[in-house]
């Protein structure tokens, strides 16, 4: 790197909601260290992807990235692995693509600053693997937020849970909790600063536990919703253990507590539950989606499933489409079984052939797509209020999301469109399976 120069940076962010929001912080904390972003690679002197291992595509998707952009080296560049691939892959990174000099995975974020000036000083093979032993959350002082309306706040790292199929807890860390003092804090802040919506985030949010004891996670909520000048609070994602009755309280009570839940079942079968050791069966799952059913607001839910676990049968399968069908979920995130490295299930024999877990997956899609065909018109004719997204389609449309995260795309008769961030009555006029149509009023 030039020394006078502003030193530049590109990152590229791969994976769920959590490694979005670090990535708004670890870009925050190198513009504190006297970092300017540049939105492609060959204009930086640091090329970092924050990266996500959940399944094998996605790890793959990194190294295919990184031997795409090996071409760059010989312009003096520096690469960093941060993310969940960095964490689990650690020093084997440095093996497999031997010009990266950083790896780090985000429990060891809080330590950036001191790895950067490792860099700076020209150390190779730099690296930040936690590896469960942290109590810290990683908390920055600026957060380089990429949308002015819409924030996230992490109230919960890590995950205590290790069910069978998932790399999670050994990438992120044990779960640790921010204090609702700071979460409180972060949250006044932003909304003075004119977010108007709060996404709160956690592998398992609502295992959230108070370091201080103050407050609940339903009550974290409820005062969060209860900020001036917050409209729309959401929460993700839940785990159906730590689902509480006083969370659906919270959203009858706070209406800026958004009408959708995201539960994640993975499977509709008791016996794959078992084996996924998710720890709850498929009747005590229906009890809490029978305390979501019974909230005075009509809530939306929504969950993601794993098809071809070993061991699923036929039958288990069934029981799965026999699930969606019961609950009449809004949006379903389906995936084929990935066998993933340190996992428990990695032990047991990938046993449903690629085929059949492809032909399960589409059979499932099918019917839920059926499914979403018939339940959004339970919204036509409705007036909903929208937050305007800011994008217009191909048919003139603005597009605009609205409390159940459902997408509403609408027109106008104003001549002056509508602000991004923006909230709207719209009349819904049309409903497909994914998205609804309407009008403003
Ligand atoms: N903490 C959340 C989910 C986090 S991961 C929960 O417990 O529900 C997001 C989703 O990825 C999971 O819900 C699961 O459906 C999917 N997933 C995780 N590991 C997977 C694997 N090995 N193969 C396929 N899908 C997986
Ligand atoms: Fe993964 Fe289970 Fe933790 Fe969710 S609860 S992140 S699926 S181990
Ligand atoms: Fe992926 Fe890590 Fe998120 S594995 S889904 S980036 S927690």
């Amino acid at each position: 790197m030039a020394t006078g120069m502003p030193k530049t940076f590109y990152l590229e962010t791969f994976g769920c909601q959590m490694n979005v929001h670090d990535s708004e912080k670890v870009i925050g904390t190198l513009v504190q260290q006297g970092y300017a972003q540049v939105q492609s690679e060959e204009a930086a002197d640091l090329i970092l992807y924050n990266t996500c291992s959940i399944r094998d595509k996605a790890e793959q998707k990194v190294f295919n990235r990184l031997n795409d952009t090996k071409k760059l080296l010989k312009q003096g560049k520096r690469f960093g692995v941060l993310g969940c691939v960095a964490q689990q892959e650690g020093e084997r990174i440095f093996e497999r693509a031997p010009y990266v000099s950083l790896v780090s995975g985000s429990a060891s974020y809080r330590k950036l600053p001191e790895m950067l000036v490792q860099l700076e000083a020209g150390r190779g093979r730099i690296t930040g693997l936690d590896d469960r032993q942290t109590d810290e959350t990683f908390v920055t002082e600026f957060t380089a937020r990429s949308n002015p309306h819409r924030g996230y706040i992490t109230i919960v790292e890590g995950c205590d849970k290790f069910c069978a199929y998932c790399v999670v807890p050994y990438t992120r860390g044990k779960e640790r909790s921010r204090t609702s003092s700071s979460v409180l804090l972060e949250a006044r802040q932003m909304a003075e600063a004119g977010f108007s919506e709060i996404q709160l985030l956690g592998q398992n949010v609502n295992s959230y536990r108070d370091p201080e004891g103050k407050r609940t996670f339903a009550e974290l909520l409820a005062a969060v919703g209860e900020i001036g000048g917050v409209r729309r609070v959401r929460f993700t994602t839940s785990h159906p253990r730590d689902f509480t009755r006083e969370i659906v309280d919270a959203i009858d009570a706070v209406p800026t507590l958004c009408d959708h839940v995201h539960l994640p079942v993975q499977s509709g079968s008791s016996h794959v539950l078992a084996l996924m050791a998710r720890e709850y069966t498929r009747e005590w799952y229906l009890e809490r989606i029978g305390w979501i059913k019974a909230a005075r607001r009509e809530i939306s839910m929504t969950t993601d499933i794993i098809v071809g676990f070993p061991g699923e049968t036929e039958q288990d399968f069934e029981d799965t489409l026999t699930m969606l069908a019961e609950v009449g979920y809004d949006a379903v995130f389906a995936f084929k079984y990935s066998p993933r490295p340190n996992t428990p299930a990695i032990t047991r024999a990938d046993s449903i052939g690629e085929e059949e877990k492809s032909a399960r997956l589409q059979i499932l899609l099918e019917q839920q797509r059926d499914q979403q065909r018939v339940s959004y018109e339970r919204h036509l004719g409705q007036t909903l209020e929208v937050m305007v997204e800011g994008q217009t389609n191909a048919r003139g449309q603005i597009t605009g999301r609205t409390s159940q995260n459902k997408t509403l795309n609408f027109t106008t008769s104003q001549p002056i469109r509508p602000a991004a961030g923006s909230y709207l009555p719209v009349r819904v006029t049309a409903a497909f399976p994914n998205s609804l149509v309407g009008e403003a009023l």
